[in-house]
């Protein structure tokens, strides 16, 4: 396609008129796509409100540029391949003409239960093609998808359908991951007791995991998909309608559910992933994100299907059976662009090259990294011993909010540096700014990553509270979208992010909110109150240390933080179980209550000699007790 940019030239060319000429710039990427009705304006925006459209009073459905589109000269290569968690179990394939068939027919069976456009649906499934399908038919009748993440918990799940205010949960009886069953369908049961909006349960028959049944409320999906036709009409769509809700963790409050819509999200999908992946027609490509989080929705399902892409879904994880079974997979069905997470390859790396050298891994022509900044080691044990040291490594920097990758190299044609997400892609104008809002020129910088310019797949807004999107995004620095991160580019302009700047950890590639963290850990009776901080941790990134203090003096102290555990994996999912947990008498306040948490960052990260000054703290004895008892 004529927008596929082929070598460094080009790029620079394309940067300059996305900056000179914006509008044109997307226009012509928009061109490659159906509308039903084309847009009569490319842009408008403020950043104030904020206020952001793109491809105004445009009709399209994106289900249609997924799979109609590609049927007349796709229709028989393979869309998904799907590699399930039990090796000895058969993979299978879905081609474009049946995925298409797939998706109408579920869209008839969510209208025939009384879903329409602009419904919530949430979905709470494991990694299979159901998941896809249910994903995209949402899509097609217009209702708006909310996935909640398989590992979350019930009480996560049940804010999310809150939140939403969702009328129908998709899920399954069960999931299969690694050597665990886990029972989904119980776990919505008991969210959905606070769930008064839920009319109806589909639930997908995956695992042999008993269910209760709930008469009335709960269809079986065979059941839903009985008699239901495969011609479904695509809802028409306006280019700022809603496509979907995906909630993140932010520093304050319960997390926002980040709302993307349809045209411009459609356009930035597509366009991102056939610039940075390279991707060329026939080439397999598989993103090992669960499509539970944003690199799912737009790097498994949304990119790759919208450029005619075959793309794999893998239900496992990467240490079942062992700790070749990424290789396995790449080897099996020649993978030729690979993308994973920094978190996977450090574990996958700290296992041994034993589980690697059984493969060839010679289908390899691109690796990707995302979700958490890749260390050089890390970055080069994955270019000598995957790579090969012949494929390129896309660094993607991105976020839940961006909606698609907004600076990383393209595969190939930016020359790489370990740990650097590069440069921007076209239409992406990143700006440091020191912590006055003052923007930073030149290279040779390090501040806080701002965007200055609006991109189509950016947030538009936080689902039922625009003005906690206002406030979380556009007010810290006026005029600029900020991203949370920090940020250096060298001599060469190009980007390193160095770690998010707010309360917020990267754990295992994971956004988790230290107050979310730490409202779990106040559930359980005993604990008064607690402060949760990050400390670097060799394969997670980030690990969480939680500061408690216990109401009454307990013995067990043992069976204490197992009980916090499981306490945390109740009320949020077993990703936010803190790794360390110590039980103090007093957290280090200022006289107005603050907690301070830069105390306790440097006691967990066991830099003793940096507390800085402590003499403005209402009881600084406290500290010399926490760095007593602290845990390295
Ligand atoms: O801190 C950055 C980190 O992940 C954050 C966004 O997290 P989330 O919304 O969950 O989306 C993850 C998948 C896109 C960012 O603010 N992050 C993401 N990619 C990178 C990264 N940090 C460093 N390098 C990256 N490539």
């Amino acid at each position: 396609m004529a927008t596929r940019i082929t070598n460094i030239e080009e790029y620079k060319a394309a940067y300059k008129t996305s900056l000179e000429t914006p509008e044109q710039f997307w226009d012509e990427i928009a061109g490659e796509f159906v509308w039903k009705k084309k847009y009569d304006k490319v842009l408008e925006w403020n950043f104030l409100e904020p206020d952001v459209k793109w491809f105004i009073n445009g009709k399209l459905n994106i289900t249609e540029n997924c799979l109609d589109r590609h049927l007349a000269t796709k229709g028989n290569q393979n869309a998904i391949i799907w590699e399930p968690n039990e090796t000895g179990h058969q993979a299978r394939t879905i081609t474009y003409k049946e995925l298409h068939e797939q998706v109408c027919i579920f869209a008839n069976a969510l209208k025939k239960l009384g879903a329409k456009k602009g419904d919530r649906i949430c979905i709470y499934m494991p990694m299979v093609p159901e998941l896809a399908i249910a994903v995209l038919a949402c899509a097609r009748i217009g209702a708006i998808h909310n996935v909640v993440f398989g590992g979350f918990s019930y009480k996560s799940l049940a804010d999310r359908i809150q939140d939403a205010d969702c009328t129908i949960v998709i899920t399954a009886d069960g999931a299969y991951r690694g050597a665990k069953d886990i029972p989904l369908k119980a776990v919505v049961d008991e969210a959905l007791e606070t769930c008064p909006s839920i009319e109806k349960v589909i639930v997908l028959k995956r695992t042999n995991i008993e269910y209760n049944t709930v008469q009335g409320r709960d269809i079986l999906w065979e059941d839903a998909i009985k008699d239901c036709s495969s011609d479904c009409a695509a809802e028409v769509m306006d280019s700022e309608d809603m496509l979907f809700i995906l909630y993140t963790s932010g520093s304050t409050g319960k997390p926002k559910g980040v709302v993307h819509t349809t045209g411009g999200y459609m356009v930035y999908a597509d366009y991102s992933f056939r610039n940075v992946f390279q991707y060329d027609d026939g080439e397999i490509y598989w993103c090992t994100a669960d499509v539970g989080w944003i690199t799912g929705h737009t790097y498994l399902i949304y990119g790759p299907l919208l450029a005619g892409a075959t793309t794999l879904m893998f239900e496992g994880i990467p240490t079942y059976p062992d700790a070749g079974r990424f290789w396995n997979i790449i080897d099996k069905h020649k993978v030729n662009i690979f993308y994973t997470a920094p978190t996977a390859i450090r574990s996958l790396e700290a296992m041994g090259l034993d589980f690697v050298k059984p493969y060839k891994l010679d289908s390899l022509r691109v690796l990707g990294s995302v979700g958490e900044p890749i260390n050089k080691e890390a970055w080069e044990w994955y270019h000598l011993n995957i790579g090969k040291e012949k494929c390129p490594i896309v660094d993607t920097w991105w976020q839940t909010e961006t909606g698609g990758i907004l600076i990383s190299p393209l595969a190939g044609i930016t020359k790489t540096k370990p740990s650097f997400a590069t440069l921007p892609l076209p239409g992406i104008r990143p700006v440091l700014v020191d912590e006055a809002g003052k923007i930073l020129e030149g290279n040779n910088v390090e501040g806080r990553l701002c965007i200055e310019f609006p991109w189509p797949s950016m947030i538009r807004t936080t689902y039922g509270n625009h003005e906690r999107c206002r406030q979380n995004y556009f007010d810290t620095f006026k005029n600029l979208y900020f991203t949370g991160d920090g940020c250096k580019r060298d001599e060469d302009g190009y980007y390193r992010i160095t770690g998010r700047v707010d309360d917020v950890i990267k754990v295992s590639g994971h956004l988790l909110g230290t107050a979310e963290i730490e409202n779990a850990i106040n559930e359980h009776p005993d604990i008064v109150e607690s402060a949760v901080v990050g400390f670097p941790h060799d394969i997670k990134g980030w690990g969480i240390y939680a500061f408690v203090i216990c109401e009454n003096e307990r013995k067990d102290e043992h069976n204490l933080k197992l009980e916090i555990l499981a306490t945390v994996s109740k009320y949020m999912g077993s990703i936010a179980k803190p790794d360390k947990i110590q039980i103090v008498k007093g957290l280090p306040k200022t006289r107005s209550g603050k907690i301070m948490r830069r105390i306790l960052r440097k006691i967990a990260e066991n830099d003793l000699a940096n507390l800085g000054d402590t003499s403005t703290l209402l009881d600084p004895a406290v500290v010399e007790d926490i760095k007593a008892g602290a845990i390295h």
